[in-house]
């Protein structure tokens, strides 16, 4: 697998730096993940995941396979970067989901919590639709500042390098790979 990647990542022009997480290490935390959240709301009704497209796609699936509640799966659409490496800043809001937020435990889930500018602009567009608790659960984190919207739920703190797969892209390539993995500048 790991050298049909670096074919496929060689064809779009990049450079494989190296794996940063297996598929292994990201099952195993994704497991561990669902655990924690599903003990979180065990007794706390009803529960709606708020997947952020498109990065968080391949996590949003493989978490709510762990988390053994009755729960409802939604989607928002928010686009900062383009086709660029670094944020733009300019958060913007291409789908809201039409599910009632009002009343219920939302939790959103993120693929990766950079600058926080995604979630800082989101979180409070969230909030006036009145949740009864609201919380945000990111596979990754390039922590370097206390954030005003901590994830509640962490997989893992990641290097500062533009990493790819598993959801995350590149200019939209390599969304597929099983693994994450760092591109060479
Ligand atoms: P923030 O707004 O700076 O926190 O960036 C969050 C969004 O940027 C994430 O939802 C990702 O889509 C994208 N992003 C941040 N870092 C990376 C990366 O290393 N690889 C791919 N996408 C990233
Ligand atoms: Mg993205």
């Amino acid at each position: 697998m790991l050298e049909t990647a670096e074919k496929m990542i060689e064809a779009a022009g990049q450079r494989l730096e190296r794996v940063v997480y297996t598929e292994g290490e990201i099952r195993a935390r994704v497991g561990a993940m669902g655990e924690q959240i599903a003990r979180h709301y065990e007794d706390a009704g009803d529960l709606l995941v708020l997947g952020l497209l498109k990065g968080s796609f391949v996590f949003l699936a493989d978490l709510v396979r762990e988390i053994p509640l009755p729960l409802h799966v939604d989607f928002l659409v928010a686009s900062s970067y383009g086709s660029e490496k670094v944020s733009s800043g300019d958060v913007q809001l291409l789908y809201q989901s039409a599910s009632t937020l009002k009343g219920r435990n939302v939790l959103v889930v993120e693929d990766i919590i950079d600058s926080g500018t995604t979630v800082a602009r989101l979180m409070p567009l969230l909030r006036e639709r009145e949740p009864k608790s609201l919380e945000i659960c990111a596979l990754l984190h390039k922590r370097i500042v206390p954030l005003e919207w901590e994830p509640r739920w962490v997989g893992f703190d990641a290097p500062r390098d533009f990493l790819i797969g598993y959801g995350l892209d590149y200019s939209e390539h390599f969304r597929h790979l099983p693994f994450i993995a760092s591109l060479r500048d």
